[in-house]
């Protein structure tokens, strides 16, 4: 069985007919017979956000939707009280900016330098101060009141010991009584029949999102393939997915406690069949 390629972001021309995919940049990964690793050992997750930088905001117009961000904005802001807040993958600083706008402080943990040079171009990208590292070790000053980490991207860290090393973390960042947020999706295993591992997610003529689990090492590559402006984009990340009740425990682990979680940024409650949640744990130790 040939290994996919695990990195792959490339445009080709949309004429019916066969296209190699391949690009000179593309990591193929060792593969072993019928099996091959979820999270290569080479995987950096900046080489994907430094190449999807350019086009990040433009490709996620959904996120900047007011009926989207405002909610997300709002939550943040009425548990950040006087601040200063600690952002964990702060991006392009599309939540960030806002808070900014609301009076908040904020100070952001990032890997990727490209997504913090588009933060910086925009209006107000300056007042925000980032640090360039990994948000599971980099220690910034000050004792913030809030630090979050959302759209999914506690996953971004592919090992369950980096994700319990960044609550370990942003303990040692808060204030006593200070919160931590994520917004993060619940695995989708249930859609799994046994022996599968692809979980279509976005299915159209121009868009596909699939899901490819590896429920053996708890970890999924999220398959993205678009087509913009006449051409084909394809990019595929490795996560490590985790459950609610996982992050609970992490979080017990470095001393905080569970407050409250949510469906939704409008605090519609969470059930069995809420596709995400958002968690508030509270610094208790
Ligand atoms: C999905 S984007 C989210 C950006 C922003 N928070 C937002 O909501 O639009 C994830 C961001 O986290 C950063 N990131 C992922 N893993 C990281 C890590 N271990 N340490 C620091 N930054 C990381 C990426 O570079 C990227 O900018």
């Amino acid at each position: 069985m040939n290994a996919p390629d695990h990195v792959l972001w490339c445009h080709l021309p949309i004429v019916p007919g066969r296209y190699d995919i391949k690009t000179d940049w593309a990591k193929p990964v060792q593969a072993t017979e019928g099996y091959y690793p979820v999270v290569p050992a080479s995987y950096r997750v900046q080489d994907i956000f430094d190449r999807v930088a350019s086009r990040y905001d433009e490709s996620l117009p959904g996120m900047f939707l007011p009926d989207v961000l405002d909610p997300t904005v709002d939550f943040l802001a009425e548990l950040a009280g006087n601040g200063p807040v600690l952002e964990l993958g702060i991006g392009t600083g599309r939540v960030a900016l806002p808070l900014v706008e609301k009076g908040i402080s904020v100070h952001g943990i990032d890997l990727s330098q490209a997504m913090v040079e588009r933060l910086r171009a925009k209006p107000g990208g300056d007042a925000v101060e980032v640090t360039i590292g990994d948000f599971a070790t980099t220690k910034v000053e000050g004792d913030f009141s809030l630090a979050y980490l959302v759209f999914n991207t506690i996953t971004n860290l592919t090992t369950e010991d980096a994700q319990v090393d960044c609550f370990a973390n942003v303990a040692k960042h808060l204030e006593p009584g200070g919160v931590f947020v994520i917004e993060n999706f619940i695995p989708t295993l249930h859609r799994l029949q046994p022996g599968e591992k692809v979980v279509p997610i976005h299915v159209t003529p121009t868009r596909l999102h699939f899901d490819e689990y590896d429920v053996a090492n708890q970890t999924l590559v999220s398959h993205h393939y678009r087509v913009v402006d006449g051409q084909l984009e394809l990019l595929s990340t490795p996560h490590r997915y985790v459950w609610p009740s996982e992050l609970d425990l992490m979080a017990r682990h470095a001393g905080m406690t569970l407050r409250e979680r949510w469906a939704t940024w409008t605090r519609e409650p969470f059930t069995s069949t809420s596709p995400s949640h958002i968690s508030v744990w509270e610094k208790t130790a």
